[in-house]
């Protein structure tokens, strides 16, 4: 795990193994500072030598200075490693995310990939820099001061001989019982991400449903329960604290009690003990910060383990070993295809498909919500892949294709289409960042956009919120239809797109794809038939399977439930409308 980690700290390398060198440093020359206070009281104070005292005094600020300035410079190497290493793992993480397919994502959840990606990165960065900083001072620092203790006196020191595996057992047992908490409370974490996320999304509705003390309700029990688990987890690291203090108190009291035997005794100086209770102090307060160092560790090695779990994840969609780069034709085939999206053992969405589209046909897809349209069509751009059986695009399988090819050559109109904060133009050059201006507006004219574009003030420029809020739902269908059509698509998939678009205004959209886009093959997901009736075939679905297929009349003839929602929409009227 810390390997993989490590791995983003790259340019960072140098500051991060600065660090705890310019530390070594610093800590051996605070060592050195009591010791020369002894010989300063032993050699100047006690006999009143004035030279020696300033030769010591001056030895002591010169010690004390370089050390001070030491610690700075650690400081600021340590604050860069640990925060340009932070930097890197979020962009190694992101850069992961961004490979994932639908099924990676469904599998983290989006709010669980904030999470990781947000608290879990900075906690991760901070024990990053206690470590750094705190995992040489420390045992260097005890293991110095041991042997000082040890020179000034060794019965002394066999004190330490119990306080130090006392405290290290005292530790390792916090610990151990803190980590599967804090991991249980990182999961609440995402549930609570989960819980803002979804309401401010779905702030209009929330609030058209006047669902607000529902949703308060809802945050009330999560954040309840992370108060919960997070004070149970820091209850337990909390122990350390009294378990340190006990040792301290209890070293320094055994200290002064046997030096001040041997000062009677006259085995030891007056200097010998002050430096002794100073190396002990230090020694102690140093077994403290070690003891820091492994409650930070044990926060953020639930937060490391998430981190890794996002870098370890295999993008389950991936391009072939020598993949074809160009899509011949709009062709389209379905060779037994069943697709689960749990995997091979989950409930089939899809059951035995076989479909057959030839280059530029019209196919109109209709059935039941919950049918399984958008499902069958997410296949031919490998949004997922097929389950079992094949999928072909041009006469070749899908996954033998190179995926920026195979996607730039199937543009496919989400149900659920997403614009972007930023302008219109932008939004529009998601399809091709090279478009250019009379390209951008044929689009926008074939999808029925160019109108209403041109009546914003600021046209073309014009300002898209985030989500594309400030347009109509009607309006956004036809700005991602425009989008999609800038692909230059050979296969061109609109999931129920016009559903928000009047029906005179969908006809237009229809004229002009028969007429300026001849060549490309066109699937549409609807709901109203008068949409696909001149379609060169129109496939019903139903409960994953195709439940029959034909042209508009043949249907009529053939099937009786494709002939009851014709006349029950013809006498709706939707008909003669368009
Ligand atoms: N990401 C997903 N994970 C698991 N199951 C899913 C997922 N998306 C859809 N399903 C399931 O697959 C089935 C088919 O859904 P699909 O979205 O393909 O239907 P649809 O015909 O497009 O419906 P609609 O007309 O409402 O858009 C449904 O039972 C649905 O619950
Ligand atoms: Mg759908």
């Amino acid at each position: 795990m810390i390997r993989k980690l490590a791995k983003s700290l790259r340019e960072y390398k140098k500051p991060a193994v600065l660090t705890p060198i310019i530390i070594a440093i610093e800590v051996m020359l605070e060592v050195a500072i009591p010791f020369t206070v002894s010989y300063l009281i032993d050699l100047g104070i006690k006999l009143g030598d004035m030279g020696q005292i300033l030769k010591y005094g001056g030895i002591l600020v010169a010690l004390a200075l370089a050390s001070l300035a030491l610690g700075i410079l650690a400081g600021r190497l340590s604050a860069i490693a640990s925060a340009g290493f932070a930097k890197n793992l979020r962009r190694d993480m992101y850069y992961k995310v961004q490979q994932y397919s639908f099924s990676n994502i469904d599998k983290f959840s989006t709010a669980s990939i904030v999470t990781r990606l947000t608290t879990d990165v900075t906690n991760i960065q901070n024990s990053f820099q206690m470590m750094i900083r705190l995992m040489v001072r420390s045992p260097l620092m005890i293991a110095f001061s041991l042997i000082m203790v040890f020179r000034i006196n060794a019965q002394i020191s066999l004190i330490f001989l119990f306080t130090v595996p006392f405290l290290g057992a005292g530790l390792y047992l916090v610990m151990t019982k803190a980590h599967p908490i804090f991991k249980r409370a990182f999961r609440i974490y995402d549930k609570l991400n989960r819980v803002v996320q979804e309401n401010l999304r779905g702030i209009r509705v929330v609030k058209s449903y006047v669902r607000e003390d529902y949703e308060e309700k809802k945050f009330k029990e999560v954040s309840g329960q992370m108060f919960k688990d997070f004070s149970a987890a820091e209850r337990t690291v909390a122990l350390t604290g009294p378990l340190m203090q006990f040792s301290t108190y209890a070293g320094i009291v055994l200290i002064s009690w046997f030096g001040a035997k041997l000062i009677v005794a006259r085995t030891m100086t007056e200097g010998q003990l002050v430096s002794l209770i100073s190396y002990s102090m230090q020694l102690l307060i140093s077994l403290m910060m070690l003891s820091m160092v492994f409650v930070t560790l044990t926060i953020s090695r639930a937060s490391a383990e998430r981190a890794v779990e996002i870098l370890d994840e295999a993008p389950d969609i991936t391009n072939s070993e020598n993949p074809v780069r160009e899509v011949k034709s709009g062709d389209i085939k379905f060779e037994d295809v069943s697709f689960s999206y749990a995997g091979n053992w989950g409930n089939f969405a899809l059951k035995d498909i076989n479909l057959k589209i030839k280059s530029g046909e019209t196919v109109g897809i209709i059935g039941g919500t919950g049918s399984s349209k958008t499902t069958l069509l997410q296949l031919i751009p490998r949004l997922y892949d097929a389950t079992r059986g094949k999928v072909l695009v041009g006469g070749r399988d899908v996954r033998e294709y190179d995926l920026k090819a195979l996607r730039d050559a199937v543009a496919i109109v989400l149900q659920k289409n997403v614009l972007f904060s930023g302008t219109i133009k932008e939004n529009l050059r998601w399809g091709n960042e090279h478009a250019t201006e009379e390209e951008m507006v044929q689009a926008c004219r074939l999808a029925q956009a160019h109108d209403f574009i041109v009546s914003f003030p600021d046209g073309y420029d014009t300002y898209v919120e985030q989500g594309g809020t400030n347009l109509s739902g009607g309006q956004r269908q036809r700005l991602c239809i425009a989008r999609a059509l800038l692909k230059r698509p050979k296969i061109l998939i609109l999931d129920d797109s016009t559903s928000a678009v009047d029906t005179k205004t969908d006809a237009l959209i229809r004229q002009g794809f028969k007429n300026y886009l001849p060549g490309v093959t066109k699937l549409v997901v609807t709901q109203r038939i008068s949409s696909i009736t001149d379609a060169d075939k129109i496939v019903i679905m139903e409960g994953g399977t195709i439940a029959a297929m034909g042209t508009h009349e043949q249907l009529l003839n053939e099937n009786e439930i494709y002939r009851d929602i014709y006349h029950s929409q013809q006498k709706g009227g939707v008909l003669n409308e368009a």
